[in-house]
């Protein structure tokens, strides 16, 4: 199965921000115990490349690294283990560094131009972000109109009352979002808290 359709198939993939390796054992573990097992580990904090390495032991999980705005992160991410890679916006140089290594990349979009600049080197299914911010399921209505193959991971501002909304589009294949991995429950170590709300997010879109 593609890594697309993995994600398809999860429908929703948790934006992570690390600050102690130390986390990322119990964090890949969290959510695996709670049916979600898929991160996108953000390039936001000096340790990310160490926690997907960590996290990568976990063979069940699949890790993505975010946030990578650069050729050099896409390298980085690679050897640490990660299989896909994603970026708040469409980055020329990510992309031809993700086509180098053979690595999917799920570009951000926040217009029609990010979308054909993506289409142009092979990446069909994008990330719109920042999604609410940008008028949310209306906005990405009309961004999704003219380009009938593309599909689609919104991601921004999303959380358990508004993901069912973006869900319900046919061109929606995943939603990502930090809600489901709170900074507050990672800093006081609350991973069985993140189970939990996991658990929860997976509830609310059965
Ligand atoms: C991202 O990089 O995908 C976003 O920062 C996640 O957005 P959120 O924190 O609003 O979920």
């Amino acid at each position: 199965m593609t890594i697309e359709q993995q994600i398809a198939d999860l429908k929703l993939v948790p934006v992570i921000k690390i600050t102690d390796p130390a986390h990322a054992a119990p964090l890949a573990e969290a959510l695996i115990a709670a049916g979600l097992p898929v991160a996108e580990v953000t390039f936001r904090t000096d340790c990310a490349a160490e926690a997907i390495k960590i996290m990568s032991q976990y063979k069940d999980l699949l890790l993505g690294a975010g946030t990578v705005i650069n050729a050099a992160q896409v390298e980085e991410a690679k050897n640490a283990g990660a299989t896909f890679i994603i970026s708040p916006g469409f980055s020329p140089e990510v992309s031809k560094a993700c086509i180098a290594a053979g690595l999917i990349y799920f570009p951000g979009i926040a217009s029609p131009r990010d979308i054909q600049d993506a289409l142009a080197d092979g990446w069909k299914t994008l990330k719109f972000f920042p999604a609410e911010a940008l008028g949310g399921v209306n906005t990405l209505k009309a961004f999704a109109a003219p380009y009938p193959g593309v599909k689609f991971v919104p991601t921004g501002g999303i959380n358990a009352d508004n993901v069912g909304e973006y869900l319900a589009l046919p061109q929606v294949q995943a939603c990502g979002g930090s809600w489901m991995v709170p900074n507050k429950l990672m800093d006081a170590g609350d991973f069985s808290g993140i189970t939990k709300i996991a658990k929860e997010a997976l509830n609310k879109i059965k």
